[in-house]
């Protein structure tokens, strides 16, 4: 990519939760994400993979957003934030970005378990879908939940994937490799890309 869009989404209190925002995460906000993954460590255990102990702390994640640097700069991750009336609340990010025929990634996301089923995720995924498919110029998401995670995949089905099939043995999450629900959106407007 030649230029580095900074794509953003607002959305105005409804009632049951304040303003949120959608914005790339830069240096600045490391101390904010430490203090998210230290106080959701429990409530996110069970859907991430093994994680070294630093990773849920601040300079675990000091780290984890430099190594990121590189293919944020490339424009094949961008990883976003939610705030909710400027308190961090989520994170979801497009990895994997492929151009060419595929145009491409992969979503992944958490809520903060204190501000779950306020429709935050659902939000968040159209806003996502909204961006990749406006501004970054993407055909097709692509999102994998475990069987068991009924609560992602009503977030999945909101926001208008379509349930491709399960994968057998598809990631390593808590400690072993499971089967997956693989989801996909496509860009049905978009017109295939001359490729060289
Ligand atoms: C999955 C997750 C992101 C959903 O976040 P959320 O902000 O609570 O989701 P929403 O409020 O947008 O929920 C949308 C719908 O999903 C369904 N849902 C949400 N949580 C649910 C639960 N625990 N059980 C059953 N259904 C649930 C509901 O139908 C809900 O709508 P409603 O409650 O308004 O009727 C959150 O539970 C989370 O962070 N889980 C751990 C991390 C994770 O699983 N990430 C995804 C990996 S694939």
């Amino acid at each position: 990519l030649t230029h580095k869009p900074e794509p953003t989404r607002v959305v105005a209190p409804d009632g049951r939760r304040g303003e949120l925002k959608i914005s790339m995460w830069s240096d600045d906000d490391v101390d904010e994400l430490g203090a998210y993954w230290a106080r959701n460590r429990e409530h996110l255990l069970p859907t991430q993979p093994n994680r070294e102990p630093d990773f849920w702390t601040v300079t675990g994640q000091g780290q984890r957003v430099e190594r990121a640097s590189h293919d944020v700069a490339i424009g094949r991750m961008f990883p976003f934030l939610v705030r909710e009336n400027g308190r961090l609340v989520a994170e979801i990010v497009l990895s994997d970005v492929a151009r060419g025929a595929f145009c491409s990634a992969n979503l992944g996301y958490s809520v903060d378990g204190k501000r779950l089923r306020l429709g935050i995720a659902s939000w968040a995924v159209a806003a996502v879908v909204d961006i990749a498919f406006s501004d970054l110029g993407l055909h097709r998401l692509q999102a994998g939940t475990t069987v068991e995670n009924v609560a992602s995949q009503k977030v999945l089905e909101r926001c208008e994937f379509a349930r491709i099939g399960v994968a057998a043995q598809y990631l390593a999450i808590a400690g072993s490799w499971r089967d997956h629900v693989l989801w996909q959106r496509t860009n049905d407007g978009m017109p295939p890309p001359a490729v060289g």
